[in-house]
């Protein structure tokens, strides 16, 4: 029997620069129908002039595909409602990270001051430009995410109009919050629907499996598998697909990031056809992102699949996939846009 998906939609995605933004844009490109592109460069994509320029490299990279990448500026306190205003039909969302919590993020936000962020918070609203938010202090990293839950509540409050996306979610704690504050809303990853801490670093260390946030227990990975299996309405996909090459990694100082693009529509199949929620995976990769951010123009996909093995590559360029060298149950059959 075979399933049909229309109009993929990845709502959190690297796609770095230079050879790297060659070797993985095309991947996402030939699947998904678009994605919210993550500004973290060096430097970060902080400026109308970056922006362009990024968004026509990655037209380059993925040549004729059908794909809409959707752009992101990278948050800073002072932007102003003028720049933004300038920018607005260009971008999608904006991203804030605490400052330095993640790969790039150095110029990020440090302390989180309300007066501080007021104007250009105000701004977004106003302009209703979505917020997205690497959710994560810098406390011991199995509490980051919960300690964050009352900088998302602090923000949700004093910004009611403000759609605020909590990027990556992997905790109960977070999915808690989904239904406390009108305004608040998720993406969830394909490796946090599927693996643990017990799996990076339960037995040897899993390099490939090493990602910010960290994954985190069973009663998390429950909590996010029960709002995602059911296409809870305020949760979207968002691979977090995060390349970075073997030796990055591989190495003693290994790089964060789980590099998935490729192959998580076929898994994403796989995991709702095994928990017999098949019929929800539509919304959850399409239909809720399309309501969420209801301004975006998202390009006709029919992706069909089949159950049959498919042998992941050990290799795309010098990025290692999950699941590298391993056998999958679904194969992507056709694509037609
Ligand atoms: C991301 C990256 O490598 O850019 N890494 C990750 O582990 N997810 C950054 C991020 O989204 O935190
Ligand atoms: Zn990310």
């Amino acid at each position: 029997m075979s399933i049909t998906l229309n109009s993929p939609l990845d709502m959190h995605l690297h796609l770095r620069d230079g050879e790297m933004l060659s070797t993985v844009a095309p991947l996402s490109a030939k699947t998904f129908s678009g994605a919210i592109v993550m500004p973290n460069l060096v430097p970060p994509v902080d400026t109308k002039e970056a922006l362009l320029a990024y968004k026509e490299r990655i037209g380059l990279a993925i040549g004729d595909e059908t794909f809409k990448p959707y752009m992101t500026l990278f948050f800073k306190p002072t932007y102003t409602k003028e720049f933004l205003e300038s920018v607005r039909d260009e971008l999608t969302a904006i991203k804030l990270y605490p400052a330095g919590i993640t790969t790039n993020s150095e110029g990020g936000v440090a302390g989180f001051d309300v007066k501080e962020l007021r104007p250009t918070l105000t701004a977004m609203s106003e302009l209703n430009i979505p917020l997205c938010v690497h959710g994560e202090t810098n406390g011991f990293v199995m509490d980051r995410e919960a300690e964050f839950v009352s900088i998302y509540e602090m923000l949700a409050t004093n910004f009611p109009k403000l759609k605020i996306i909590m990027e990556h979610i992997t905790t109960k704690e977070s999915v808690e919050a989904l239904d406390r504050f009108e305004n608040l809303y998720a993406t969830i990853t394909l490796h946090h629907l599927l693996i643990t801490l017990d799996d990076v670093a339960g037995g040897m260390l899993q390099p490939h499996l090493f990602c910010k946030p960290i994954a985190k227990r069973p009663e998390d990975r429950e909590a996010l598998r029960k709002v995602a299996f059911e296409a809870h309405p305020k949760v979207m996909f968002g691979s977090d697909s995060a390349p970075h090459p073997q030796h990055a990694k591989e190495s003693s100082g290994c790089a964060a990031g789980v590099f998935t693009a490729p192959i998580a529509i076929q898994v994403l199949t796989e995991l709702f056809v095994e928990h017999s929620t098949i019929e929800n995976l539509q919304a959850f990769l399409s239909g809720n992102a399309q309501s969420i951010y209801s301004n975006i123009s998202v390009p006709n996909k029919r992706i069909i699949l089949e159950k049959e093995p498919y042998i992941v590559p050990t290799k795309y360029g010098e990025v290692v996939p999950l699941y590298a060298g391993e056998s999958i149950n679904y194969t992507i059959k056709e694509i037609e846009s």
